[in-house]
């Protein structure tokens, strides 16, 4: 469940009688949701009908297995604070301040809208398919978990993010449950492969370990592991998702969109990645090249992330969206600013026609032992 914390200072946001303690960690005050734009985190709905009506006989026995994983509840006593906590954030400079509560804010609204998805999931799909719903139910517990630590960390800053009103004021993507699986199986073993690839490095650096958060990332990332090996299992119980022609042009699509997606906003917020004593596009390498590996024991193709190419093509993208912001932070009408994109949009929407036409990888070739 969300915690109360986050959902009960509503009525503090913008009052003029707010104490002049707020946006202390004792008085929180609440953070608008960042602007929407093809970067941030989306929230999804579905066809709850058809996910109810899924067969799920083909591999039963795997969601199962993984469902009794799930009830083990690892991770019931990992998301507790200690007094490592306490003053942690005065530590920050105001330069990191601002990169790391971003990134505070950005994670919790993915975790968050993974809670939504699964909690309605697993609500709506209850009386007719009773082990689905059970594994949403374990996957919404786990997510509200990791949201709430985060927006702690972000009271620690002075700063909560209103998890009441974005649910109520966020727009929602509708997917069709197999473009649910697509998303959700990658932005699970992406967040893995991302917060496996953080511990690990402040492992090795423990100077550059900003704040305790990051000690919780090694239990933490098991958690997502364990919800993209439930997406893969739903895969294969519905093997038409990951067989055929237009599931592949559709793999490939997803496993572009997520890793360009990601790839623009991570150098775009380099400065994040730099505090922790990281390169933003040599950590984004290491995910993405991890990330389509592991892709490939479900997926029926995965990219050609080897190719110098690919990662030519992305530096493209990532100096149009210079572009466009630097377009967007102009003074000018907004007809004339949206003038002065197009032709960046232009460049990106043939870059990413460009990635897509790559020629993709078999995975048969590439994963044999587990295909
Ligand atoms: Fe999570
Ligand atoms: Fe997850």
């Amino acid at each position: 469940m969300v915690p109360p914390a986050a959902t009960a200072s509503t009525s503090l946001q913008g009052s003029p009688q707010a104490p002049a303690s707020l946006g202390s960690p004792s008085a929180p005050a609440v953070k608008d949701p960042a602007k929407d734009t093809i970067l941030t985190p989306r929230f999804y709905t579905t066809d709850f009908e058809a996910m109810a009506a899924m067969d799920l006989r083909p591999n039963e026995a795997e969601l199962e297995a993984i469902c009794e994983e799930f009830r083990k509840d690892y991770n019931r006593h990992h998301f507790v604070r200690n007094e490592e906590f306490e003053g942690a954030a005065d530590k920050l400079d105001p330069q990191t301040r601002k990169v790391f509560v971003e990134f505070l804010e950005q994670s919790c609204t993915s975790e968050f809208s993974g809670f939504l998805l699964y909690k309605e999931l697993s609500r709506r799909i209850k009386e007719k398919n009773p082990l689905l719903a059970e594994c949403f139910a374990h996957m919404a517990r786990d997510e509200a978990r990791h949201a709430g630590f985060l927006n702690k960390s972000m009271a620690d800053f002075g700063l909560q993010l209103d998890l009441g009103f974005l649910t109520a004021n966020k727009a929602y993507t509708y997917f069709k449950p197999k473009f649910i699986f697509y998303a959700t199986y990658l932005s699970e073993k992406i967040g893995y492969w991302r917060y496996i690839a953080i511990y690990r490095h402040l492992q090795k650096h423990p100077e550059s370990k900003i704040f305790p958060i990051f000690n919780f990332f090694e239990n933490w990332c098991q958690d997502e592991n364990r919800h993209g090996d439930f997406f893969d299992a739903l895969m294969k119980a519905q093997p038409d998702t990951v067989r055929g022609f237009t599931a592949r042009l559709w793999c490939r699509f997803f496993l572009l969109a997520v890793f360009a997606t990601m790839y623009v906003r991570d150098v775009a917020r380099k400065e994040f990645y730099e505090a922790l004593g990281l390169d933003a596009r040599e950590y984004d390498k290491e995910v993405i090249i991890k990330t389509n590996e592991t892709s490939a024991r479900v997926f029926p193709v995965v990219l050609d992330v080897e190719n110098p190419r690919f990662w030519v093509r992305l530096e493209r993208l990532v100096r149009n969206n210079e572009a466009l912001n630097a377009v967007e932070a102009a003074d000018g009408p907004a007809p004339i600013k949206a003038l002065r994109k197009l032709p960046f949009w232009g460049a990106n929407a043939l870059e990413m026609a460009k990635l897509f036409l790559m020629a993709p990888i078999r995975s048969e070739a590439f994963q044999p032992s587990v295909r």
